[in-house]
């Protein structure tokens, strides 16, 4: 059994690192594409589908948003990227606030990186990961959205993606497979969860 999430509250928005509100806690924040299922994915690891904001239409959420777990440390919810019909300035605005974040958050334990199961890895997902890799910033990927398409056409997508970040990265990250519909990966999330957080050093 892993970890079990019996309290999780929304705490607050932010724009920058220093905004944030004490007390600092460890941090598990979840990024990618916009629409790729962010939001959705901390709503069905907390079981409560109206904790963060979903929506069908892609650029929802545009602060750093702090949901604070069992009182002891936060799942953070990022704008997603990459968002194609968003004015530029907007665009740069996001991605300025994205990296800022994720470079300067002494309490940032793990970035999951999301990806759609059902498409291939975009160049600004590859670009983004291989950032992570220079900046030292430790990441997982989960695939969302794994209920749209059969076992088999998924484990083909997921081999094509594993080939072309091969490409960059000799050894894979840890990778999940979700369904925020079917709740599909969430034991597996959520262990890898309560790992990480057993090994924050005191
Ligand atoms: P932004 O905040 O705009 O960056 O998007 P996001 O990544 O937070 O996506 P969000 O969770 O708002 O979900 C986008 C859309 O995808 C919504 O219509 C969700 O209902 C849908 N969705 C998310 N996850 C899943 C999933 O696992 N399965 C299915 N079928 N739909 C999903
Ligand atoms: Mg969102």
């Amino acid at each position: 059994m892993s970890i079990k999430i019996t309290e999780a509250v929304f705490c607050a928005s932010s724009t920058t690192v220093e905004q944030r509100v004490a007390p600092f806690l460890p941090e598990l924040a979840f990024i990618g594409r916009s629409n790729v299922g962010k939001s959705s994915l901390i709503n069905m690891l907390c079981n409560n589908s109206k904790l963060a904001h979903t929506s069908s239409k892609p650029g929802k959420t545009t602060l750093i948003n702090h949901f604070k777990i069992n009182n002891s440390w936060y799942l953070v919810d990022l704008p997603g990227y990459g968002y194609a019909k968003l004015p530029k300035k907007e665009r740069e605005r996001l991605s300025k606030m994205i990296f800022e974040y994720i470079n300067n958050s002494k309490e940032l334990l793990n970035l999951f990186v999301l990806l759609d199961s059902r498409h291939d890895i975009q160049q600004i997902d590859l670009n983004f990961i291989n950032m992570l890799g220079e900046a030292g910033v430790p990441f997982s990927i989960i695939y969302t959205k794994a209920d749209k398409q059969g076992v088999n056409a998924l484990a083909k997508q997921i081999e094509k993606n594993n080939t072309a970040l091969k490409e960059y990265w000799e050894e894979l990250p840890p990778t999940f497979v979700s369904s925020s519909q079917t709740r599909q990966g969430k034991e597996d999330i959520l262990k890898h969860i309560e790992n990480l957080l057993k090994h924050i050093k005191p």
